[in-house]
């Protein structure tokens, strides 16, 4: 079986090799990027909400498993890929033999699961954001994303970053127009409060498999508000408690922190601090600020980075410019100025009598980091060619590693000093206990 498997894995590379050069070809031609024997076959996991923004990417390849805990969300995509086998467990579902890939759009307490066993089965995988519920999730499948990638594709969902802003927010920053980068800001306006799990209420629904998904998170009784949002914004009811997701830091986090990330080549943190909110053992906290301090890197020397969310803001750099009316931003800071930014726009904001700018060699059209394109295909091509993609699991699972670090901090009040290498808390014994958490029997990171 497993030399069938990749016998295909390499005949899937070999036509899209060929497809990428024959692109003359008539459409229709064997080795066509679209012919039928060039596509994957994927497994797509949680099959509602967020799912729905995955279907028109994946309708180019074989979708051959659905798996959803709630069976009414599996009918929609039965309707559309009626040949696919359904499954209500994630786990038997990654048993299905002929898979090559696995997008998942679970919610966030299996993650890191799904995306950790998809690996360990030699399946290209896409999991939306964020990679995982704690540090140590993260640093699991990081490590075993590089032990395979020169056989996998992975991308985590931060589809923001195909934007071309991001490409443009980077050349400024790494080519000197504010000087040299000296700290980063990011901050997010949404709060959703809530004063704690929600009590129990009534039975979950026949359609409904609640015990599969809760998973390996620790019990907690049913709900329907749980469940209550609409497509895609349901992540809305639970990614605040902790056992399920990792609030506004991971949540809208993951997309504002890329746009930081982007720019400025970040490694592991060496230590971090965080304040917010009163601590509540249910719900993390709606206004928090976290630092990060960054090491140097061959184009630039240590730098801090901020996480401001829930009301926290940095502060403006200049009174005309209110950060408030940006809801998700970024701003760098150099010795020669600032760039604030959101997803789609940019500001440059030189400052002191030396920003004259004649330091900033603009750089030429042909010399612009070129678009990524399609950020979902950007995966699945890479799966059938080069492997390469822009938010694989090296690159993501750092960014996520540091948020979630955030949230150590945050939890034990103190400075915490890291050691990135061992994935360590090396100065507070109760921060490092926290880098982990703990799963309900039967359910295993590593399986
Ligand atoms: N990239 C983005 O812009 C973006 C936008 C929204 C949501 N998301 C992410 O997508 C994920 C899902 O968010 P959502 O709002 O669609 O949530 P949701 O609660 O609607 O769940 C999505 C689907 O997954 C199913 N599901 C939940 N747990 C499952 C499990 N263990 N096994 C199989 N199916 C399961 C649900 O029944 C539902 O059909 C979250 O992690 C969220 O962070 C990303």
């Amino acid at each position: 079986m497993m030399e069938k498997k990749i016998q295909r894995r390499q005949f899937l590379k070999s036509t899209a090799a060929a497809g990428m050069g024959l692109t003359i070809l008539p459409s229709g031609t064997l080795f066509g990027a679209n012919a039928p024997s060039n596509k994957l076959n994927v497994a797509l996991i949680g099959t509602w909400g967020r799912a729905l923004a995955h279907f028109n990417a994946i309708s180019s390849e074989n979708v051959v498993a659905l798996c959803d805990v709630d069976e009414n969300h599996l009918t929609g995509a039965v309707k559309k890929w009626p040949k696919a086998k359904t499954y209500v467990d994630w786990r038997k579902c990654l048993e299905q033999k002929d898979l090559d890939a696995v997008v998942c759009c679970t919610t966030d307490q299996t993650h890191a699961f799904v995306a950790n066993w998809a690996l360990s089965r030699d399946l290209h995988i896409y999991c939306e954001k964020p990679l995982g519920n704690c540090v140590n999730e993260v640093r699991v499948v990081r490590a075993n994303y590089l032990k395979k990638k020169n056989k996998l594709a992975t991308q985590v969902g931060t589809q923001r970053h195909a934007n071309p802003n991001f490409n443009r927010v980077r050349e400024l920053i790494i080519d000197g127009a504010i000087g040299d980068l000296k700290h980063v800001y990011a901050w997010g306006n949404r709060q959703i409060p809530k004063p704690g799990y929600l009590p129990a209420k009534g039975d979950p629904p026949k359609n409904l498999h609640y015990d599969l998904w809760i998973g390996p998170a620790p019990f907690h009784p049913y709900n329907p508000e749980y469940f209550s949002g609409g497509p895609g914004a349901n992540c809305l009811h639970w990614n605040m408690y902790w056992d399920f997701g990792s609030g506004q830091i991971g949540d809208m986090g993951s997309h504002t922190m890329d746009l930081a990330w982007c720019a400025i080549d970040g490694g592991l943190p060496t230590s971090c601090e965080a304040t917010g909110d009163p601590f509540n053992p249910d719900v993390t906290p709606v206004k928090m600020e976290s630092t990060v301090q960054l090491p140097a890197n061959d184009w630039r020397g240590p730098i801090g980075l901020t996480w401001c969310q829930g009301g926290a803001m940095p502060r403006s750099p200049k009174g005309y410019v209110d950060l408030n009316r940006i809801g998700h931003g970024v701003m760098f800071k150099g010795t020669k100025g600032y760039v604030i930014a959101d997803f789609g726009s940019r500001m440059l904001l030189p400052f002191g009598n030396d920003a004259d700018m004649s330091y900033y060699n603009r750089r030429d059209k042909d010399e612009m980091i070129p678009d990524l394109g399609h950020f979902q295909k950007e995966w699945s091509n890479a799966a059938k060619g080069n492997l390469k993609t822009t938010c694989d699991f090296e690159y993501s699972g750092n960014l996520i590693e540091q948020m979630l670090l955030g949230l150590v901090a945050y939890r034990v009040g103190k400075k915490i000093e890291y050691d990135g290498a061992a994935g360590r808390v090396t100065n507070n014994a109760e921060a490092d206990a926290l880098l982990s958490r703990k799963y309900r029997p039967g359910w295993k990171l590593n399986g």
